[in-house]
Order: structure tokens, then sequence, then C-alpha cells
């Protein structure tokens, strides 16, 4: 059964009026036409459609939206502008990483939460936080080395 949600989406405060089953990512995509985090494998396994949830790197394929009711969610669309990008997005155009693009909202989303816990994160943690995404294109040292330029930016 439908009902209205409340959310905070990239800043907005946001009403939606969705099934409290429905994945965010389908809310986000679907409902609120946001196509940056992306359906991959659907199932928590590759990290495509990460966003954050209150701050918490979150996938969001597996998230119910009646779950995040009244939480501020933040896609890759909200972490910076194009004229104020935010040091991750800077590093990624630096360090020229994306191919296709289409997993970059998820390893951007879990190395911003990263940097924002850990400033000047070895390449050990770096590591270790992004464990688990998945690039088919093979961008994972372009990925390492934008993480680390946006550490010391
Ligand atoms: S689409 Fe959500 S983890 Fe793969
Ligand atoms: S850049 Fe293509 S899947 Fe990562």
């Amino acid at each position: 059964m439908t009902e209205r949600i409340r959310l905070v989406v990239d800043g907005k405060p946001t009403l939606l009026d969705a099934d409290p089953a429905l994945p965010l990512l389908y809310a986000l995509r679907s409902e609120l036409g946001l196509n940056n985090p992306k359906f991959g494998c659907g199932l928590a396994q590759c990290g495509a459609c990460t966003v954050h949830v209150d701050g918490q790197p979150t996938r969001s394929c597996v998230m119910p939206v009646g779950a995040v009711r009244g939480k501020t969610i933040t896609t890759i669309a909200g972490l910076g502008t194009p004229d104020q990008p935010h040091p991750l997005q800077a590093a990624y155009i630096a360090e020229q990483v994306p191919q296709c693009g289409y997993c970059l909202s998820g390893w951007m989303m879990t190395a911003a939460a990263l940097l924002r816990d850990r400033p000047r994160p070895t390449d050990a943690q770096i590591r270790e936080a992004l464990a688990g995404l998945k690039c088919r294109c093979g961008t994972h040292m372009a990925i390492l080395r934008a993480v680390k330029r946006a550490a010391t930016s």
C-alpha cells in the first residue's frame, strides 16, 4: 500500500508517495528522477547503488524506502557542485578515473565517508574501506590514486 514518506534528498525536503517496501534505489531513480545511483546487482554485492543515509554509505538496492523515512539521503549529486566540487570529484577528474562511469557513484560515496572519518587514511585503510566494490572497467588503481589525491588536497 502506498504511504507518504518524507525524506531529505541532496539537501531538499522531499515527499514521496510510495510502497514502503520499495527499494530506496527505485524510489530515487524512478520516483525522483535521480539517476546517479545505479542498479548493478540488486543484491548488495557490487556497490553501484551506494548513497549516504544520514552520512552512512548504504546499498540502496536492498534498503526499503520505508526504513529511511525522515532521514537524510545524499547522492553523488549532493556531494559537490561543478563550481565547488568535493575533493574526491576534483581528484577523479584530475586522475581521469571514470571509464564507463557506471560504478562511480558507489566508489565515490564510500570513499567520501572514509575521508570524512579518516582525513588521512593509509593505503591499507583505503583498500579496506573500498573492499567489496566492483568496477568492471578495471579502474581500481586510478581510484586509489584519486582517493589519495583527495586526502592530501
Ligand atoms: S546494485 Fe546495489 S549493491 Fe549492486
Ligand atoms: S568505470 Fe566502468 S564499471 Fe567502473
